[in-house]
C-alpha cells in the first residue's frame, strides 16, 4: 500500500491539472449512507419510486413523507470528513482544480472547495414546480407535507431525479475537465451509474493517470484505474497528505 500511496503521490505532484470525481463512498464517513450495498439507501427505498421524477411528480406527497424529509434530516447534520477535508488541502496547496461530484450533499464546498461541478445538482437548493421560485434547504419548512411555495405550488430538490437531464453546463464542464487532466482522483464510487461513470474513461482516453481510492473494488479496478488505493477516502487523503 504504502508504494501505492508513493506512487500516487510522485502522479499528483507532476501533473499540470488534476480533478476528482466524487461519489456517495467519500461522504459515507460523514454519516450519509451510500446508494448501494449493505445499509445503502436503495436497500430502504426503491429507487425507481422514490428517485425517479415522474413518480414524484405523479405522488409528491408519498415521496416527501417517505425519502425526501428522511434525506433533509440526515443531509442538514452532515460535516464534512477527512476525505472531504484532504481534497480542500490539495486545492489549497495548488495540487488539486477541482471536484466533480455526482453527491448532493454540498460537502466539498463545506470543506473548503471552491470549484464543485455538481453533477447530479444539490439539496442545498430548493425550487417550486409552479413558478420557480428559489429556496435554500434550511429555509424549506417540513411541518406539512409536501412543502408549498406562497403561490401553492410544491417544492422540490435541485438535483437530479432518473429520468432527468444532466445540467447541460455540468456535463460539459465535466467532459473538458475528464479530457484535459493529467490526473483524476476517483473517490467513493461504485462507478455504475451513467454517465458519470464514463468521466473516468474520457480521463484514461485523454492520456490521465486514473487513481481510484475506495474500501472495494469496482468496474474501474484493474481496468481503467492505473493505481488502486484500496480504503477509506479520510484514511486514504490523510496517507497522501502526509507524503505530499
Ligand atoms: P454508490 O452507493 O453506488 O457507491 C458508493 C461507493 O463508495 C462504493 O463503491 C463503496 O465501495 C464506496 N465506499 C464505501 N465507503 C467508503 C469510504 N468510507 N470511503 C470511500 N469509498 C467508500 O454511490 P455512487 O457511486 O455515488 O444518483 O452512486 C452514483 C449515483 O447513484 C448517485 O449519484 C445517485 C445514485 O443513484 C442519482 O440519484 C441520480
Amino acid at each position: 500500500m504504502d508504494s501505492l500511496i508513493e506512487n500516487a503521490v510522485i502522479k499528483i505532484k507532476n501533473s499540470r491539472h488534476t480533478t476528482a470525481l466524487t461519489g456517495a463512498g467519500i461522504s459515507v464517513e460523514s454519516g450519509i449512507p451510500p446508494f448501494r450495498g449493505a445499509g445503502s439507501l436503495w436497500e430502504k427505498y426503491d429507487p425507481m419510486k422514490y428517485a425517479e421524477i415522474s413518480y414524484f411528480l405523479k405522488h409528491p406527497e408519498e415521496v416527501w413523507k417517505v425519502f425526501l424529509s428522511d434525506m433533509k434530516d440526515t443531509l442538514v447534520k452532515a460535516k464534512p470528513n477527512k476525505g472531504h477535508l484532504g481534497l480542500a488541502e490539495l486545492e489549497k496547496r495548488g495540487f488539486l482544480a477541482n471536484i466533480i461530484t455526482q453527491n448532493i450533499d454540498g460537502l466539498h464546498q463545506k470543506a473548503g472547495n471552491t470549484d464543485v461541478i455538481e453533477f447530479h445538482g444539490s439539496f442545498a437548493r430548493f425550487y417550486c414546480l409552479e413558478c420557480q421560485n428559489r429556496k435554500k434547504v434550511e429555509e424549506i419548512d417540513l411541518t406539512k407535507l409536501p412543502p408549498r411555495c406562497s403561490c401553492g405550488g410544491i417544492f422540490r430538490p435541485d438535483c437530479v431525479f432518473f429520468g432527468e437531464m444532466i445540467p447541460p453546463e455540468s456535463l460539459s464542464r465535466a467532459n473538458t475537465e475528464a479530457s484535459q487532466c493529467d490526473v483524476i482522483l476517483v473517490v467513493g464510487t461504485s462507478a455504475v451509474v451513467q454517465p458519470a461513470a464514463s468521466i473516468p474513461v474520457t480521463a484514461k482516453t485523454g492520456g490521465a493517470c486514473v487513481i481510484e481510492i475506495n474500501p472495494s473494488p469496482t468496474p474501474l479496478t484493474n481496468t481503467v484505474a492505473d493505481i488502486t488505493l484500496t480504503g477509506n477516502a479520510g484514511d486514504v487523503m490523510t496517507k497522501i497528505l502526509e507524503k505530499l
